[in-house]
């Protein structure tokens, strides 16, 4: 490896680690504050911005025709962000546990982390129920153009997705400022 052997302070601990190292951890941090931007920017977007903006300005059957190919896109993408969320937090989360397992014979981690454990699946959870559950029958009741079920399961979608929201925050809070 070209990095090898190449010694850098670590930001955060001001160890010293090489350079391979270093830049491991931090990639895995970066991309995991990446899926959280992702997904969290696109929730206060399409609840600040799109939602408002569409029932202000269209008629029901047009505007859940197009909040079903916007939720079609945004859906994927948040798939994506919650492979990319799971791996990296869960990886971070066991190295120190491990670390402080062969550190002190007793493996453990801040409460802040423990939080963002339990709000993050939860958000996962919810997500699961969205897309499986609320967006198949949304999907379904337009097929039919069976309006009135389309908007009843639009607007279980929108009330998970602002459940998604503030635990989004929590965790993101409990992590920053629970230790
Ligand atoms: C299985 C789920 C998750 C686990 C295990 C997990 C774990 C972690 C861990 C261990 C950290 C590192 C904290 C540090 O270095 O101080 C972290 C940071 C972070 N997590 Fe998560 N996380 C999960 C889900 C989420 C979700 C769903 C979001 C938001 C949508 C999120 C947003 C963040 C953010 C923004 C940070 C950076 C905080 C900072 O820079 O100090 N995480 N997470």
């Amino acid at each position: 490896m070209a990095f090898q052997g190449c010694n850098v302070i670590n930001r955060r601990d001001n160890q010293r680690h090489t350079l391979k190292d270093t830049s491991m951890t931090e990639l895995i941090q970066l991309a995991h504050l990446i899926a959280a931007i992702v997904w969290m920017g696109g929730m206060t977007f399409m609840l600040f911005a799109l939602r408002p903006a569409v029932m202000a300005q269209m008629e029901p059957q047009p505007r859940l025709a197009l909040m079903g190919a916007v939720w079609q896109r945004f859906f994927a993408v948040v798939a994506g962000a919650v492979v990319v969320l799971f791996t990296s937090g869960t990886s971070m989360y066991t190295a120190l546990f491990r670390a402080t397992r062969l550190a002190t014979g007793q493996g453990g981690v801040p409460l802040g982390w423990n939080l963002m454990l339990i709000f993050g699946v939860a958000m996962m959870l919810v997500f699961g129920h969205i897309y499986f559950a609320g967006f198949r029958k949304f999907k379904r009741a337009v097929a039919a153009a069976a309006w009135p079920v389309a908007a009843q399961a639009a607007a279980q979608i929108h009330r998970l997705v602002v459940i998604n929201f503030a635990l989004g925050w929590l965790a993101i809070a409990a992590v920053r400022l629970v230790r």
